[in-house]
């Protein structure tokens, strides 16, 4: 047996070495928290829940569902988008139902790359953002994220040369893992930009969601002559607790949606209807409001813990992470192991998500009230002095 060549472009696995090294620690009998993966903790809406289980009862609903989505969903992603962002989207044209943005995400390197093209991808960010492109035979090109820019990519500095091969620019905000919001005027010069080079802008709108102090994160295409370049990803996953539903959508322009829609229907057959008819209940309540406070007071407990312990970091205004600076002396890995030898407390290290997340880490606030009080209280006491 022969896996293809393609699998060998993947960069080495980040998380692995931790991984093995809580396995151990479970296997030795150190109660581990991990503050590692995005998950939120708390259950879907009892209402989508209880929609999801009507509908099951309906044998209508359980044979291969049309892959365009059913026209109720993107009724029901049209209004949201509507009354949510003031977006009018016909949801004919401009919206197709996604297994979860990470499906879309991949997708669209599918259908938008030939051997050669170039994706446009922040550094760090979301690892879809590089695998998908070297899994479908084009090459990532890294837009530095830096602190001192707030986290947003110079679209200036990018090498003529690489927007000259780019087809696809990805852009996300609220940002995973920075936490940062869109600075005024990035997605202005990215539709800028993406006429003057003919490239495809990808919104990841997975985190608009979930923000704090009243921030109200924009989508991207409430930006003038957005849907002429440009597409959102929006999910249900995070905002609405509905990691394990994998429903989203790619919505936007029509050509764009056309063209994914049509990759589709030769490599899944969509989402399950009843999970469709419950996507519906969703996005008419809206995400439960709730989660933002929750998170919010997560995320200063983590905040102000860290503050203890000499690591000074700005709160962030959305996401469900806090991405910290790793104390001098230490490479991200090697803080992170620190921390899970001293503490039993997992955090991602921000070298896994790109070279210039290397000298952070990312916590998610995605564990209970209880168990990230204990979190924090081992941080303070095993790494305080
Ligand atoms: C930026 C970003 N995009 C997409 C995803 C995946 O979302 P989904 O569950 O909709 O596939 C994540 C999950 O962590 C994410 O952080």
């Amino acid at each position: 047996m022969r896996p293809s060549s393609r699998l060998d472009r993947l960069p080495p696995y980040l998380f692995a070495e931790l991984e093995r090294k809580v396995s151990a620690k479970r296997a030795a009998g150190v109660d581990v928290i991990s503050l590692g993966i995005g998950d939120p903790d708390t259950p879907t809406p009892a209402p989508v829940v209880e929609a999801l289980a009507a509908s099951a009862r309906e044998p209508g609903t359980h044979r291969y569902p049309s892959n365009r989505g059913r026209p109720e969903l993107r009724e029901a992603f049209a209004r949201f988008y509507e009354r949510r962002f003031g977006v009018t989207l016909d949801p004919d044209a401009e919206i197709v139902p996604a297994l979860g943005a990470k499906e879309c995400v991949f997708n669209l390197n599918l259908a938008f790359l030939d051997p050669g093209d170039a994706a446009l991808a922040a550094d760090p960010g979301y690892p879809v953002y590089t695998g998908g492109p070297l899994l479908t035979g084009g090459e990532p090109v890294l837009m530095p994220l830096l602190p001192e820019r707030g986290f947003a990519p110079d679209l200036e500095a990018v090498a003529p040369a690489d927007l000259e091969r780019a087809r696809l620019m990805y852009l996300n905000y609220p940002n995973n893992p920075t936490g940062a919001v869109a600075p005024d005027g990035l997605f202005e010069q990215a539709v800028a930009l993406a006429r003057e080079h003919g490239l495809l802008v990808v919104h990841d709108a997975s985190y608009t969601e979930t923000t704090f102090e009243g921030y109200v994160a924009p989508s991207f295409l409430e930006t003038p002559g957005a849907r002429e370049v440009g597409v959102e990803v929006f999910s249900l996953s995070k905002g609405w607790n509905m990691t394990g539903w994998r429903t989203a959508a790619l919505v936007g322009n029509a050509e764009a949606v056309e063209a994914y829609w049509k990759l589709k229907t030769n490599v899944d057959s969509g989402i399950f209807e009843a999970v469709q008819l419950a996507a519906v209940e969703a996005l008419d309540a809206g995400p439960p409001m709730e989660m933002r406070d929750l998170y919010q007071r997560r995320r200063d407990l983590v905040c102000g813990a860290l503050a203890e312990i000499g690591v000074e970091v700005t709160p962030p205004r959305g996401t469900i992470y806090v991405w910290a600076p790793v104390p001098e002396g230490h490479t991200s890995a090697s803080y992170c192991e620190l921390v899970l030898d001293e503490s039993g407390v997992v955090l991602s290290p921000g070298g896994a998500y790109g070279p210039n997340g290397e000298g952070f880490f990312r916590i998610s606030l995605t564990v209970s009230d209880e168990r990230l009080s204990e979190a924090v209280e081992r941080l303070r006491s095993s790494l305080g002095g």
